[in-house]
Protein backbone atom coordinates (compact mmCIF):
# COMPACT_ATOMS: atom_id res chain seq x y z
CA UNK A 1 0.00 0.00 0.00
CA UNK A 2 1.98 2.98 -0.94
CA UNK A 3 1.68 6.11 1.62
CA UNK A 4 -0.98 8.09 -0.81
CA UNK A 5 -3.34 5.26 -0.28
CA UNK A 6 -2.78 4.87 3.14
CA UNK A 7 -3.19 8.16 3.89
CA UNK A 8 -6.27 8.23 1.89
CA UNK A 9 -7.75 4.77 3.44
CA UNK A 10 -7.11 6.73 7.25
CA UNK A 11 -8.98 10.07 5.75
CA UNK A 12 -11.87 7.32 4.93
CA UNK A 13 -11.67 5.65 8.12
CA UNK A 14 -11.23 8.52 10.20
CA UNK A 15 -14.06 10.04 12.08
CA UNK A 16 -15.03 13.91 11.42
CA UNK A 17 -15.86 14.80 14.82
CA UNK A 18 -13.08 16.39 17.32
CA UNK A 19 -14.79 13.64 19.64
CA UNK A 20 -15.00 10.85 17.21
CA UNK A 21 -11.32 11.60 16.77
CA UNK A 22 -10.49 11.58 20.21
CA UNK A 23 -12.02 8.59 20.66
CA UNK A 24 -10.54 6.28 17.97
CA UNK A 25 -7.15 7.51 20.03
CA UNK A 26 -7.80 6.32 23.65
CA UNK A 27 -9.08 3.59 22.08
CA UNK A 28 -6.40 2.63 20.09
CA UNK A 29 -3.71 3.38 22.83
CA UNK A 30 -5.80 1.08 25.48
CA UNK A 31 -5.70 -1.82 23.46
CA UNK A 32 -1.88 -1.50 22.03
CA UNK A 33 -1.21 -0.80 26.27
CA UNK A 34 -3.15 -4.11 26.44
CA UNK A 35 -1.51 -6.23 24.23
CA UNK A 36 1.89 -4.85 25.70
CA UNK A 37 1.10 -5.35 29.36
CA UNK A 38 -0.36 -8.82 28.24
CA UNK A 39 2.41 -9.94 26.84
CA UNK A 40 4.96 -8.54 29.12
CA UNK A 41 2.46 -10.68 31.60
CA UNK A 42 2.59 -13.71 30.08
CA UNK A 43 6.32 -14.05 29.42
CA UNK A 44 6.80 -13.25 33.08
CA UNK A 45 3.83 -16.17 34.14
CA UNK A 46 5.40 -18.58 31.63
CA UNK A 47 8.57 -18.60 32.71
CA UNK A 48 7.58 -18.53 36.40
CA UNK A 49 4.95 -21.60 35.82
CA UNK A 50 8.40 -23.06 33.74
CA UNK A 51 10.53 -23.14 36.46
CA UNK A 52 8.00 -24.96 38.77
CA UNK A 53 7.46 -27.48 36.37
CA UNK A 54 11.19 -27.75 36.14
CA UNK A 55 11.43 -27.82 39.91
CA UNK A 56 8.37 -30.19 40.68
CA UNK A 57 9.56 -32.75 37.99
CA UNK A 58 13.22 -32.91 39.21
CA UNK A 59 12.50 -33.65 42.34
CA UNK A 60 10.05 -36.63 41.37
CA UNK A 61 12.82 -37.97 38.71
CA UNK A 62 15.07 -37.85 41.99
CA UNK A 63 12.95 -40.17 43.81
CA UNK A 64 12.17 -42.27 41.11
CA UNK A 65 16.02 -42.63 40.72
CA UNK A 66 16.20 -43.70 44.39
CA UNK A 67 13.35 -46.35 43.99
CA UNK A 68 15.33 -48.00 40.79
CA UNK A 69 18.37 -48.09 42.60
CA UNK A 70 16.82 -49.62 45.60
CA UNK A 71 14.99 -52.25 43.19
CA UNK A 72 18.03 -53.00 41.31
CA UNK A 73 20.05 -53.85 44.52
CA UNK A 74 16.81 -56.25 45.61
CA UNK A 75 17.64 -60.06 44.38
CA UNK A 76 15.24 -61.14 41.56
CA UNK A 77 13.15 -63.20 43.53
CA UNK A 78 12.53 -60.31 46.44
CA UNK A 79 11.02 -57.65 43.40
CA UNK A 80 7.72 -58.96 43.01
CA UNK A 81 7.25 -59.27 47.22
CA UNK A 82 8.07 -55.91 47.67
CA UNK A 83 6.14 -54.68 44.95
CA UNK A 84 3.07 -56.49 46.59
CA UNK A 85 3.32 -55.04 49.87
CA UNK A 86 4.41 -51.79 48.61
CA UNK A 87 0.64 -51.86 47.02
CA UNK A 88 -1.59 -53.65 49.50
CA UNK A 89 0.18 -50.83 51.87
CA UNK A 90 -1.48 -48.26 49.33
CA UNK A 91 -0.87 -44.37 49.84
CA UNK A 92 1.52 -44.38 47.27
CA UNK A 93 0.95 -41.91 44.08
CA UNK A 94 3.01 -44.62 41.61
CA UNK A 95 1.76 -47.52 40.15
CA UNK A 96 4.50 -49.65 39.98
CA UNK A 97 5.16 -52.93 38.23
CA UNK A 98 7.40 -55.50 37.33
CA UNK A 99 7.10 -56.26 33.82
CA UNK A 100 7.93 -59.27 31.63
CA UNK A 101 8.21 -57.19 28.98
CA UNK A 102 8.88 -53.40 27.28
CA UNK A 103 5.16 -52.20 27.23
CA UNK A 104 4.58 -50.26 24.05
CA UNK A 105 2.80 -46.39 25.03
CA UNK A 106 0.80 -44.95 22.45
CA UNK A 107 2.28 -41.72 21.02
CA UNK A 108 0.68 -38.94 22.61
CA UNK A 109 0.03 -34.76 21.71
CA UNK A 110 2.61 -33.32 23.86
CA UNK A 111 2.37 -30.11 25.18
CA UNK A 112 5.54 -27.22 26.06
CA UNK A 113 5.15 -28.36 29.43
CA UNK A 114 5.17 -32.51 28.99
CA UNK A 115 8.55 -31.25 26.70
CA UNK A 116 9.98 -29.73 30.03
CA UNK A 117 8.68 -32.74 32.53
CA UNK A 118 10.57 -35.60 29.65
CA UNK A 119 13.67 -33.88 29.50
CA UNK A 120 14.39 -33.14 32.98
CA UNK A 121 13.30 -36.94 33.97
CA UNK A 122 15.25 -38.13 31.23
CA UNK A 123 18.49 -36.02 31.73
CA UNK A 124 18.30 -36.69 35.72
CA UNK A 125 17.91 -40.84 35.44
CA UNK A 126 20.24 -40.73 33.06
CA UNK A 127 22.73 -39.12 35.83
CA UNK A 128 21.39 -41.26 39.24
CA UNK A 129 20.68 -44.50 37.57
CA UNK A 130 23.54 -47.09 37.91
CA UNK A 131 21.51 -49.33 35.56
CA UNK A 132 22.75 -48.87 32.16
CA UNK A 133 19.23 -50.65 30.68
CA UNK A 134 17.05 -49.53 28.14
CA UNK A 135 15.05 -46.07 29.69
CA UNK A 136 11.96 -44.82 28.39
CA UNK A 137 9.54 -42.37 29.76
CA UNK A 138 6.64 -40.90 27.82
CA UNK A 139 2.77 -39.53 28.86
CA UNK A 140 0.19 -41.43 27.78
CA UNK A 141 -3.64 -40.52 27.99
CA UNK A 142 -5.13 -42.66 30.43
CA UNK A 143 -7.22 -44.34 27.50
CA UNK A 144 -4.99 -46.07 26.00
CA UNK A 145 -2.25 -47.05 28.75
CA UNK A 146 -1.50 -50.34 29.20
CA UNK A 147 0.25 -52.26 32.03
CA UNK A 148 1.35 -55.84 33.01
CA UNK A 149 1.69 -56.49 29.62
CA UNK A 150 0.79 -55.73 25.97
CA UNK A 151 -2.55 -57.03 25.69
CA UNK A 152 -3.96 -55.26 29.02
CA UNK A 153 -5.50 -51.88 29.23
CA UNK A 154 -6.16 -49.66 32.34
CA UNK A 155 -9.20 -48.77 31.58
CA UNK A 156 -10.51 -52.76 31.28
CA UNK A 157 -9.25 -53.51 34.39
CA UNK A 158 -11.58 -52.69 38.00
CA UNK A 159 -11.24 -49.17 39.05
CA UNK A 160 -9.92 -49.61 42.43
CA UNK A 161 -6.57 -51.17 40.20
CA UNK A 162 -5.62 -47.74 38.59
CA UNK A 163 -7.97 -45.57 40.34
CA UNK A 164 -5.99 -45.49 43.93
CA UNK A 165 -2.56 -43.79 42.88
CA UNK A 166 -3.48 -42.86 39.61
CA UNK A 167 -6.87 -40.71 39.96
CA UNK A 168 -7.77 -41.30 36.38
CA UNK A 169 -11.71 -40.47 36.38
CA UNK A 170 -13.39 -38.50 35.73
CA UNK A 171 -10.28 -35.88 34.89
CA UNK A 172 -8.63 -38.33 32.73
CA UNK A 173 -5.33 -36.90 32.87
CA UNK A 174 -2.03 -37.75 30.63
CA UNK A 175 -0.28 -40.41 33.29
CA UNK A 176 3.99 -40.26 33.05
CA UNK A 177 5.06 -43.44 32.29
CA UNK A 178 8.50 -44.37 33.16
CA UNK A 179 10.10 -47.90 31.96
CA UNK A 180 13.46 -48.88 32.78
CA UNK A 181 15.33 -52.25 32.22
CA UNK A 182 16.63 -53.83 35.58
CA UNK A 183 17.71 -56.96 34.87
CA UNK A 184 17.36 -59.65 31.86
CA UNK A 185 13.41 -59.56 30.71
CA UNK A 186 12.75 -57.35 33.73
CA UNK A 187 10.93 -53.94 33.04
CA UNK A 188 10.71 -51.70 36.25
CA UNK A 189 6.91 -49.48 35.02
CA UNK A 190 5.94 -46.37 37.03
CA UNK A 191 2.70 -44.13 35.91
CA UNK A 192 2.40 -41.11 37.85
CA UNK A 193 0.28 -38.39 37.68
CA UNK A 194 2.14 -34.48 37.87
CA UNK A 195 1.31 -33.69 41.68
CA UNK A 196 0.29 -30.06 40.25
CA UNK A 197 -2.18 -30.38 36.72
CA UNK A 198 -3.04 -26.98 37.02
CA UNK A 199 0.70 -26.20 36.90
CA UNK A 200 0.48 -28.09 33.35
CA UNK A 201 -2.18 -26.68 32.15
CA UNK A 202 -1.60 -23.46 29.30
CA UNK A 203 -5.47 -22.06 29.93
CA UNK A 204 -4.54 -18.32 30.39
CA UNK A 205 -7.58 -16.49 31.72
CA UNK A 206 -11.24 -18.11 32.66
CA UNK A 207 -13.29 -17.17 30.53
CA UNK A 208 -15.93 -15.69 33.11
CA UNK A 209 -12.55 -13.32 34.31
CA UNK A 210 -12.47 -12.86 30.31
CA UNK A 211 -16.06 -11.28 30.27
CA UNK A 212 -15.70 -9.14 33.70
CA UNK A 213 -12.36 -7.84 32.16
CA UNK A 214 -14.37 -7.26 28.81
CA UNK A 215 -16.97 -5.73 30.60
CA UNK A 216 -15.02 -3.48 32.47
CA UNK A 217 -13.69 -2.02 29.57
CA UNK A 218 -16.71 -1.35 27.86
CA UNK A 219 -18.08 0.47 31.15
CA UNK A 220 -14.14 2.59 31.10
CA UNK A 221 -14.56 3.16 27.22
CA UNK A 222 -18.42 4.75 28.19
CA UNK A 223 -17.60 7.01 30.71
CA UNK A 224 -14.44 8.27 28.91
CA UNK A 225 -16.83 8.80 25.72
CA UNK A 226 -18.89 11.17 28.45
CA UNK A 227 -15.89 12.75 29.66
CA UNK A 228 -14.29 13.37 26.20
CA UNK A 229 -17.91 14.85 24.77
CA UNK A 230 -18.20 17.26 27.89
CA UNK A 231 -14.82 18.34 27.03
CA UNK A 232 -15.67 18.93 23.55
CA UNK A 233 -19.14 20.47 23.75
CA UNK A 234 -17.66 24.13 23.73
CA UNK A 235 -16.22 23.77 20.58
CA UNK A 236 -19.03 22.22 18.65
CA UNK A 237 -21.11 25.89 20.32
CA UNK A 238 -18.02 27.55 18.96
CA UNK A 239 -18.25 26.04 15.49
CA UNK A 240 -21.82 26.76 15.40
CA UNK A 241 -21.84 30.03 16.18
CA UNK A 242 -18.99 30.47 13.40
CA UNK A 243 -21.26 29.01 11.03
CA UNK A 244 -24.56 31.28 11.99
CA UNK A 245 -22.68 34.38 12.40
CA UNK A 246 -21.12 33.75 8.77
CA UNK A 247 -24.73 33.04 7.27
CA UNK A 248 -26.18 36.17 8.55
CA UNK A 249 -23.18 38.40 9.94
CA UNK A 250 -25.32 38.72 13.11
CA UNK A 251 -22.86 37.98 16.09
CA UNK A 252 -23.56 34.81 18.33
CA UNK A 253 -21.58 35.75 21.19
CA UNK A 254 -19.75 32.39 22.70
CA UNK A 255 -19.42 31.60 26.39
CA UNK A 256 -15.09 32.00 26.80
CA UNK A 257 -14.57 29.31 29.95
CA UNK A 258 -13.24 26.26 29.82
CA UNK A 259 -9.35 24.88 28.59
CA UNK A 260 -6.60 27.76 27.89
CA UNK A 261 -6.55 26.99 24.04
CA UNK A 262 -10.81 27.05 24.23
CA UNK A 263 -10.19 29.99 26.14
CA UNK A 264 -7.97 31.73 23.46
CA UNK A 265 -10.00 31.01 20.42
CA UNK A 266 -13.42 31.76 22.04
CA UNK A 267 -12.07 35.17 23.05
CA UNK A 268 -10.66 35.65 19.56
CA UNK A 269 -13.83 34.58 18.07
CA UNK A 270 -16.11 37.14 19.70
CA UNK A 271 -13.28 40.12 19.21
CA UNK A 272 -13.57 39.53 15.36
CA UNK A 273 -17.70 39.21 15.59
CA UNK A 274 -17.60 42.44 16.80
CA UNK A 275 -14.90 44.20 14.58
CA UNK A 276 -16.71 42.72 11.31
CA UNK A 277 -20.34 44.07 12.41
CA UNK A 278 -18.41 47.71 13.30
CA UNK A 279 -17.18 47.49 9.90
CA UNK A 280 -20.04 46.55 8.23
CA UNK A 281 -21.79 49.32 9.82
CA UNK A 282 -19.20 51.46 8.92
CA UNK A 283 -19.41 50.67 5.50
CA UNK A 284 -23.33 51.39 5.59
CA UNK A 285 -22.67 54.33 6.54
CA UNK A 286 -20.19 55.58 4.03
CA UNK A 287 -21.95 53.89 1.23
CA UNK A 288 -24.88 55.57 2.08
CA UNK A 289 -22.95 58.81 2.85
CA UNK A 290 -21.32 58.62 -0.65
CA UNK A 291 -24.39 58.52 -2.95
CA UNK A 292 -25.83 61.03 -0.60
CA UNK A 293 -23.15 63.50 -1.59
CA UNK A 294 -22.80 62.34 -5.05
CA UNK A 295 -26.39 62.93 -5.64
CA UNK A 296 -26.54 66.66 -4.92
CA UNK A 297 -23.76 67.72 -7.61
CA UNK A 298 -25.45 65.66 -10.48
CA UNK A 299 -28.50 67.28 -9.78
CA UNK A 300 -26.88 70.95 -9.73
CA UNK A 301 -24.84 69.85 -13.03
CA UNK A 302 -27.94 68.71 -14.69
CA UNK A 303 -29.30 72.27 -13.74
CA UNK A 304 -26.55 74.22 -14.92
CA UNK A 305 -26.38 71.76 -18.68
CA UNK A 306 -29.89 72.71 -19.32
CA UNK A 307 -28.30 76.89 -19.09
CA UNK A 308 -26.17 75.92 -21.93
CA UNK A 309 -26.91 77.02 -25.07
CA UNK A 310 -24.84 74.74 -27.82
CA UNK A 311 -27.48 72.02 -28.46
CA UNK A 312 -24.57 68.81 -28.89
CA UNK A 313 -22.68 69.61 -25.68
CA UNK A 314 -25.55 69.78 -23.78
CA UNK A 315 -26.37 66.48 -25.09
CA UNK A 316 -23.20 65.24 -24.41
CA UNK A 317 -23.31 66.41 -20.77
CA UNK A 318 -26.40 64.72 -20.36
CA UNK A 319 -25.29 61.54 -22.16
CA UNK A 320 -22.62 61.99 -18.85
CA UNK A 321 -25.06 62.89 -16.49
CA UNK A 322 -26.85 59.68 -17.07
CA UNK A 323 -23.84 57.27 -17.18
CA UNK A 324 -23.10 59.17 -14.19
CA UNK A 325 -26.30 58.55 -12.17
CA UNK A 326 -26.57 55.19 -13.38
CA UNK A 327 -23.65 53.93 -11.94
CA UNK A 328 -24.50 55.71 -8.84
CA UNK A 329 -27.89 53.99 -8.56
CA UNK A 330 -26.34 50.29 -9.57
CA UNK A 331 -23.87 51.21 -6.48
CA UNK A 332 -26.49 51.97 -4.35
CA UNK A 333 -28.43 48.67 -5.67
CA UNK A 334 -25.60 46.47 -4.92
CA UNK A 335 -25.84 47.58 -1.60
CA UNK A 336 -29.20 47.09 -0.86
CA UNK A 337 -29.10 43.68 -2.99
CA UNK A 338 -26.50 42.06 -0.77
CA UNK A 339 -27.33 43.61 2.81
CA UNK A 340 -30.70 42.40 2.88
CA UNK A 341 -32.59 42.33 6.23
CA UNK A 342 -34.21 39.37 6.48
CA UNK A 343 -34.74 36.70 8.77
CA UNK A 344 -33.08 33.21 7.77
CA UNK A 345 -35.59 30.66 7.23
CA UNK A 346 -36.17 27.09 5.55
CA UNK A 347 -36.18 27.56 2.43
CA UNK A 348 -37.31 24.54 -0.31
CA UNK A 349 -35.13 25.40 -3.43
CA UNK A 350 -36.39 22.92 -5.78
CA UNK A 351 -39.62 24.92 -4.80
CA UNK A 352 -38.46 28.35 -5.55
CA UNK A 353 -36.19 27.39 -8.79
CA UNK A 354 -39.74 25.40 -9.81
CA UNK A 355 -41.44 29.04 -9.14
CA UNK A 356 -38.64 31.07 -10.56
CA UNK A 357 -38.73 28.95 -14.03
CA UNK A 358 -42.71 29.39 -13.86
CA UNK A 359 -42.23 32.89 -13.78
CA UNK A 360 -39.67 33.26 -16.85
CA UNK A 361 -41.82 30.19 -19.00
CA UNK A 362 -44.71 32.78 -18.55
CA UNK A 363 -42.91 35.56 -20.33
CA UNK A 364 -41.97 33.03 -22.63
CA UNK A 365 -38.08 32.78 -21.67
CA UNK A 366 -36.66 29.11 -21.78
CA UNK A 367 -35.87 27.68 -18.18
CA UNK A 368 -36.87 24.31 -17.21
CA UNK A 369 -35.49 22.42 -13.83
CA UNK A 370 -34.66 18.95 -13.14
CA UNK A 371 -34.54 18.12 -10.09
CA UNK A 372 -33.91 14.42 -7.34
CA UNK A 373 -37.14 15.14 -6.50
CA UNK A 374 -35.45 15.73 -2.86
CA UNK A 375 -36.74 19.58 -1.37
CA UNK A 376 -33.49 20.43 -0.86
CA UNK A 377 -33.65 22.90 1.88
CA UNK A 378 -31.28 25.26 3.46
CA UNK A 379 -31.93 27.97 5.99
CA UNK A 380 -31.28 31.37 4.48
CA UNK A 381 -32.85 34.45 3.07
CA UNK A 382 -35.81 33.96 0.94
CA UNK A 383 -35.42 37.18 -0.86
CA UNK A 384 -32.03 37.26 -0.89
CA UNK A 385 -31.58 33.68 -2.68
CA UNK A 386 -34.48 34.50 -5.11
CA UNK A 387 -32.58 37.58 -6.38
CA UNK A 388 -29.11 35.53 -6.73
CA UNK A 389 -31.29 32.66 -8.32
CA UNK A 390 -32.71 34.96 -10.65
CA UNK A 391 -29.97 36.99 -11.79
CA UNK A 392 -28.01 33.61 -12.85
CA UNK A 393 -30.78 32.37 -15.09
CA UNK A 394 -31.41 35.63 -15.93
CA UNK A 395 -27.76 35.77 -17.43
CA UNK A 396 -28.18 32.08 -19.38
CA UNK A 397 -31.61 33.24 -20.96
CA UNK A 398 -30.31 36.53 -21.91
CA UNK A 399 -26.48 35.28 -22.73
CA UNK A 400 -27.40 31.70 -23.41
CA UNK A 401 -31.02 31.80 -24.85
CA UNK A 402 -31.85 29.09 -22.16
CA UNK A 403 -31.39 27.67 -18.94
CA UNK A 404 -31.40 24.54 -17.68
CA UNK A 405 -31.34 24.28 -13.93
CA UNK A 406 -30.13 20.67 -12.50
CA UNK A 407 -30.35 20.86 -8.63
CA UNK A 408 -29.21 17.40 -6.37
CA UNK A 409 -28.36 16.91 -2.77
CA UNK A 410 -25.72 14.64 -1.94
CA UNK A 411 -24.28 14.28 1.90
CA UNK A 412 -25.26 17.44 3.27
CA UNK A 413 -24.76 19.50 0.19
CA UNK A 414 -26.72 21.09 -2.74
CA UNK A 415 -25.70 21.32 -5.84
CA UNK A 416 -27.11 23.60 -8.67
CA UNK A 417 -25.83 23.63 -12.11
CA UNK A 418 -27.34 26.50 -14.67
CA UNK A 419 -25.95 25.23 -18.09
CA UNK A 420 -27.15 27.71 -20.95
CA UNK A 421 -26.51 27.20 -25.34
CA UNK A 422 -24.14 30.59 -25.31
CA UNK A 423 -20.85 31.36 -26.29
CA UNK A 424 -19.54 30.70 -22.86
CA UNK A 425 -17.08 32.73 -21.51
CA UNK A 426 -13.36 33.56 -23.11
CA UNK A 427 -10.59 32.21 -21.61
CA UNK A 428 -9.30 33.60 -18.39
CA UNK A 429 -12.35 35.63 -18.08
CA UNK A 430 -14.06 32.93 -14.94
CA UNK A 431 -13.08 35.59 -12.21
CA UNK A 432 -12.72 39.05 -14.25
CA UNK A 433 -16.72 39.10 -15.12
CA UNK A 434 -17.26 39.03 -10.99
CA UNK A 435 -15.68 42.64 -11.19
CA UNK A 436 -18.07 45.61 -10.53
CA UNK A 437 -19.21 46.60 -14.27
CA UNK A 438 -17.50 44.40 -16.00
CA UNK A 439 -19.13 43.40 -19.47
CA UNK A 440 -17.97 41.50 -22.21
CA UNK A 441 -18.73 42.52 -25.99
CA UNK A 442 -21.52 39.79 -26.49
CA UNK A 443 -22.89 41.08 -22.85
CA UNK A 444 -23.44 44.77 -23.62
CA UNK A 445 -24.63 44.46 -27.29
CA UNK A 446 -27.13 41.00 -25.62
CA UNK A 447 -27.89 43.23 -22.86
CA UNK A 448 -28.04 46.71 -23.55
CA UNK A 449 -29.37 47.88 -19.83
CA UNK A 450 -26.88 45.72 -18.03
CA UNK A 451 -24.81 47.11 -15.34
CA UNK A 452 -22.55 44.65 -14.92
CA UNK A 453 -23.45 43.87 -11.02
CA UNK A 454 -25.15 40.25 -11.29
CA UNK A 455 -22.82 37.97 -10.60
CA UNK A 456 -20.87 39.64 -8.03
CA UNK A 457 -24.30 40.36 -6.06
CA UNK A 458 -24.95 36.90 -6.58
CA UNK A 459 -21.46 35.75 -5.79
CA UNK A 460 -21.66 37.55 -2.52
CA UNK A 461 -25.43 36.11 -1.64
CA UNK A 462 -23.90 32.56 -2.05
CA UNK A 463 -20.95 33.00 0.27
CA UNK A 464 -23.26 34.72 3.04
CA UNK A 465 -25.48 30.93 2.67
CA UNK A 466 -21.96 29.26 3.30
CA UNK A 467 -21.86 28.27 -0.16
CA UNK A 468 -20.03 29.17 -2.73
CA UNK A 469 -19.93 30.02 -6.97
CA UNK A 470 -18.05 28.83 -9.83
CA UNK A 471 -18.04 29.17 -13.81
CA UNK A 472 -16.38 27.45 -16.32
CA UNK A 473 -17.38 26.97 -19.83
CA UNK A 474 -19.42 23.49 -20.07
CA UNK A 475 -17.49 20.56 -22.80
CA UNK A 476 -20.22 20.56 -24.94
CA UNK A 477 -21.04 24.43 -25.27
CA UNK A 478 -22.22 27.56 -23.48
CA UNK A 479 -21.37 28.34 -19.42
CA UNK A 480 -22.33 26.49 -16.51
CA UNK A 481 -22.76 28.18 -13.39
CA UNK A 482 -21.76 25.68 -10.28
CA UNK A 483 -23.36 26.56 -7.00
CA UNK A 484 -23.23 24.73 -3.41
CA UNK A 485 -24.73 25.19 -0.46
CA UNK A 486 -24.85 23.73 2.75
CA UNK A 487 -28.16 21.92 3.09
CA UNK A 488 -30.30 21.88 6.10
CA UNK A 489 -31.15 18.89 8.01
CA UNK A 490 -32.91 20.13 11.10
N1 LIG B 1 -24.34 32.91 -19.20
C1 LIG B 1 -23.46 33.75 -19.71
N2 LIG B 1 -22.93 33.52 -20.94
C2 LIG B 1 -22.02 34.34 -21.46
N3 LIG B 1 -21.56 35.44 -20.84
C3 LIG B 1 -22.06 35.74 -19.63
C4 LIG B 1 -23.03 34.90 -19.00
N4 LIG B 1 -23.30 35.43 -17.78
C5 LIG B 1 -22.56 36.56 -17.67
N5 LIG B 1 -21.82 36.74 -18.78
C6 LIG B 1 -20.89 37.84 -19.02
O1 LIG B 1 -20.48 38.39 -17.78
C7 LIG B 1 -20.81 39.77 -17.73
C8 LIG B 1 -21.16 40.16 -16.31
O2 LIG B 1 -22.40 39.59 -15.96
P1 LIG B 1 -23.26 40.21 -14.82
O3 LIG B 1 -24.45 39.39 -14.61
O4 LIG B 1 -22.36 40.47 -13.68
O5 LIG B 1 -23.66 41.62 -15.40
P2 LIG B 1 -24.71 41.93 -16.56
O6 LIG B 1 -25.53 40.77 -16.84
O7 LIG B 1 -23.90 42.48 -17.69
O8 LIG B 1 -25.54 43.09 -15.89
P3 LIG B 1 -26.54 43.00 -14.66
O9 LIG B 1 -25.88 43.78 -13.59
O10 LIG B 1 -27.83 43.55 -15.12
O11 LIG B 1 -26.64 41.53 -14.31
C9 LIG B 1 -21.92 39.92 -18.69
O12 LIG B 1 -21.98 41.22 -19.23
C10 LIG B 1 -21.60 38.93 -19.80
O13 LIG B 1 -20.68 39.50 -20.72
MG1 LIG C 1 -26.58 39.75 -15.28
Amino acid sequence: MSVNSFSRFLHRFTPRSLPGRFFLVMVALILATQVIVNNLWETQSRNDQDQAIRDVAMNMALRVSATVEYFSSLPTRYRHVILNQLRDMGGTRYFVTLNREFIHIEPFQNTASHQIVLDVFRQTLEDNVTTHGKIQIAFSSPETLRVFNNDTLLKDLPDSWGQESLMVKPLALPVLVIQIAVGEGEWLYLATLMPDSSLMNNEQLSEPLKASYMAWMLILMFIASLLIQKMTRPFKKLSMAAQTFGRNLEPVPVSEAGCREYETTARAFNHMQKNIQHYMNDRKQLFSGISHDLKTPITRLRLRTELLDNDEERDAFNQDLNHLEMMVKSALQILSDTDIHENPEKISLKNLLDDIAQSACSVGQQVQVFTDNSPAVINGKPLAMRRCLENLIGNAVQYGQQAHVYLISVKGCIDIRIRDKGPGLPEGMEEEVFKPYFRLEHGKSCNPDGNGLGLITARHLVNIHGGYLKLRNYPEGGLEVALELPEDKH
